[in-house]
């Protein structure tokens, strides 16, 4: 990255926080946040990175954050592929979107789409899309009363 770049990140991680988390302890959302974890969604959705160290970049250094994405690649299936490969990435291949903030979503754009092309028009569309490397998370959620996915998708919008 050049230090312009650089300058700008600092600047903004500095000035801007992420949105804060919201109803963190309903017991919904607490509920929701354990079949998170028991479905596998944090092996790609990871919860908590923690940043390089900067010696030259303080305000980035050694951050701890709470992104819930691996930032990797992941072959999610034919579902979801639109077959063009895009530099390293293969047709069938995405990155891990952050879900922080994804509970602001509808305040801020105005609308729930979700996924690389907005096909999934809420949080669950947007799960019962996964396949490939998220099969089986997929297979979880499927197999889920309606209570726990309810619990499920306050979790997520309460991030
Ligand atoms: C194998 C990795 C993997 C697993 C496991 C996984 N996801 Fe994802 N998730 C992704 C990728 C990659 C995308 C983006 C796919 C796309 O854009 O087409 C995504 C997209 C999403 C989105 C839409 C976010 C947005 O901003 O568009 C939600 C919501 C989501 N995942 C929730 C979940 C939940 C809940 C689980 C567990 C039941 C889960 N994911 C399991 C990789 C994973």
């Amino acid at each position: 990255m050049t230090d312009k770049v650089l300058n700008f990140v600092e600047f903004y991680s500095q000035h801007l926080a992420v949105p804060a988390r919201r109803n963190m302890s309903e017991p919904g959302v607490k509920r929701g946040e354990m079949l998170f974890e028991q479905s596998g969604c944090v092996s790609c959705h990871r919860p908590t990175i923690k940043t390089a160290v900067r010696a030259d970049r303080q305000a980035l250094s050694q951050q701890t954050i709470h992104p819930y994405t691996d930032l990797l690649l992941h072959d999610m299936g034919e579902g979801l592929a639109d077959n063009r490969s895009e530099f390293v990435a293969n047709g069938r291949e995405w990155r891990t979107p952050p879900l922080w903030g994804l509970g602001y979503t509808e305040e801020v754009n105005g609308h729930t789409s979700f996924l690389h092309d907005g096909r999934a028009r809420n949080e669950l569309e947007a799960v019962l899309w996964h396949g490939g490397e998220a099969e089986t998370s997929k297979q979880r959620v499927l197999k889920m009363s309606k209570q726990e996915r309810d619990d499920l998708v306050a979790f997520l919008k309460s991030l």
